[in-house]
């Protein structure tokens, strides 16, 4: 077994939300065509890799996060002939190819669940979570779904309540049935042998369920708000330990492939300790695993220091963290952390660029591309559409502008794109590819720094310097400034002497030498070779 790091653990992975990416076939709706037709984008800005959202077959009450057959391809986004093309083509650019893959729960309308309503004998029955009502009739528990309403619908044939931890339409599967194993290791293996390089694992730490269906508690103080569902610990409906032992058993799955597939978890823990755990203590379990606490981090100095040199500490030995500012779920990081503030994207994308690791962009955040305002009329996400005080997850869900004009390039003119389109006069793919100030530019030469290893390696990170404003640190033979502040900053830091700068948030200053004392403006960032 290779002992140095494997090409996953300094990644720059790239998240595309299939339906918004690019259209293929000019019905308004990003598909498989048109991510291969985009893959020579992918390959002049430099990923290693990409993570497909969901591209199985689903009545799309969670556009794909309700599956009605893992082993097939959606009508709508394409063919398995499509899949395998895409798989084969990314491959001919050196670019892995991950799906996602959602285990917690399918959709109501799989033949398991459909066979399961028929009633207590069915076959497939045990593959789902089923309890008695309460003496009174209600709900057997006082979990709730991530709507906040109780996460169990009566069955009114058979008188049990099924558990959904989302929409009614994904019932959650029971995988203290050993049948649910059996199912997924085949799945799994049914898309590794296609070619697939792994998997983005959607709800990664919510599989199990507590045997004996206990109250989820009350909160503590120090609880995240984001670890909580209908103000409750959700310590009893997900985060059981038992998870553990399904990604011991995928981890040898995946590898016993050559070259070996990659795990990657949608963890949602915000202890470090317990995150780290996600990656395997004794035995491998997942490759990787996303990091909430960073994502929801404010963009700020300490407590982004803070979430990092936490999660380092916390990680099992040889293991790589992964870091990543936007998805599909909790929007987009020039919104949410730059207040669309040009500034503020650049010194992001150098401050997550710059962090050992493994790195996922969202499809757009190269462009700086912020969230966009989407009319009720015009939602399409049933989970948050027009829920009292929650953000649409519609807004960071837009078509990728492309080019300047009418649909941005995205798919034909006079065609209506599945969702809106903000103002992307400036924050499009051919506007920023002919500018070599733009964010684009940026983060292109900051994935070609990563690839050729002169950052984002996974040498120790020691921090030079932190306080509200600056945050510095060393790691393999670099040095990183960020002010992450809307006020010019002026520090003497401790290095031996001027350095070569190697990547700046102003593309002029590349090649130059700064320091050991550095002045930067409003939310400048760079790199230097030291
Ligand atoms: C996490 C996914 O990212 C989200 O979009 C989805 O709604 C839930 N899991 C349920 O599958």
């Amino acid at each position: 077994m290779p002992t140095g790091p494997r090409w996953w653990q300094k990644a720059t992975f790239y998240q595309i939300y299939v339906r918004s990416w690019r259209d293929g076939n000019g019905d308004g709706t990003g598909d498989l065509p048109g991510v291969i037709e985009g893959l020579d984008y992918l390959s002049w800005l430099g990923v290693d890799a990409i993570w497909l959202s969901p591209t199985m077959p689903s009545p799309d009450a969670d556009w794909g996060y309700d599956v009605s057959d893992y082993k097939g391809v959606h009508p709508e986004l394409g063919t398995m002939a499509d899949l395998d093309r895409l798989v084969q083509e990314a491959g001919r650019r050196h670019i892995a190819v991950l799906l996602d893959l959602v285990p917690n729960h399918t959709s109501s309308a799989h033949p398991w669940f459909v066979d399961a309503l028929s009633g207590p004998s069915a076959e497939h029955r045990g593959y789902y979570v089923w309890a008695r009502p309460k003496p009174d009739g209600s709900p057997p528990n006082n979990w709730t779904d991530a709507t906040g309403a109780p996460a169990w619908t009566l069955d009114p044939a058979s008188g049990e309540y099924y558990l959904h931890n989302y929409l009614p339409a994904q019932p959650d599967l029971n995988w203290w049935d050993e049948r649910v194993h059996m199912e997924f290791e085949d799945i799994i293996r049914f898309w590794f042998g296609r070619g697939v390089a792994g998997f983005r694992i959607d709800v990664a730490h919510g599989l199990y369920k507590d045997r004996s269906l206990r109250d989820n508690p009350q909160p503590r103080d120090g609880d995240h708000p984001a670890s909580l569902t209908g103000g409750r610990r959700t310590v009893y409906n997900s985060r059981r330990p038992e998870v553990h032992k399904v990604y011991k058993r995928w981890r040898q799955v995946a590898d016993s492939y050559d070259p070996p597939r990659v795990l990657l978890g949608e963890t949602w823990e915000f202890d470090p300790k317990k995150l780290g755990d996600y990656l395997g203590r004794q035995e491998p379990e997942l490759h990787l695993a996303f990091n909430f606490p960073f994502v929801l981090s404010p963009l700020e100095a300490r407590p982004l220091a803070s979430v990092v040199e936490r999660t380092l500490s916390a990680l099992p030995r040889g293991a790589a963290p992964v870091w990543t500012a936007s998805n599909h779920d909790v929007g987009r990081f020039a919104s949410r952390w730059c207040h669309d503030d040009p500034r503020a994207v650049r010194a992001a994308l150098v401050l997550l660029m710059a962090l050992p690791g493994a790195v996922v962009l969202y499809y757009g955040d190269e462009l700086g591309l912020g969230d966009v305002d989407v009319p009720l009329g015009r939602q399409r996400d049933l989970m948050t559409r027009g829920r009292p005080g929650q953000a649409c997850r519609d807004r960071c869900r837009t078509p990728m502008p492309w080019a300047p004009g009418d649909n941005y390039g995205f798919c034909p003119p006079g065609v209506q794109p599945w969702l809106p389109f903000g103002d992307h006069q400036t924050t499009n793919v051919r506007h920023q590819r002919d500018d070599p100030g733009s964010a684009l530019n940026l983060c292109r030469h900051l994935v070609a720094l990563r690839k050729s290893g002169q950052i984002g390696g996974l040498g120790p990170m020691e921090r030079l310097w932190l306080d509200d404003q600056v945050w510095s640190f060393r790691l393999d033979g670099t040095v990183t400034v960020l002010n992450l502040s809307p006020a010019p900053v002026a520090r003497e830091l401790p290095l031996a002497g001027p350095a070569q700068v190697l990547c700046h948030t102003s593309a002029s200053a590349v090649g130059g030498h700064l320091g050991p004392a550095l002045e930067l403006g409003p939310w400048e960032a760079t790199v230097l070779a030291c």
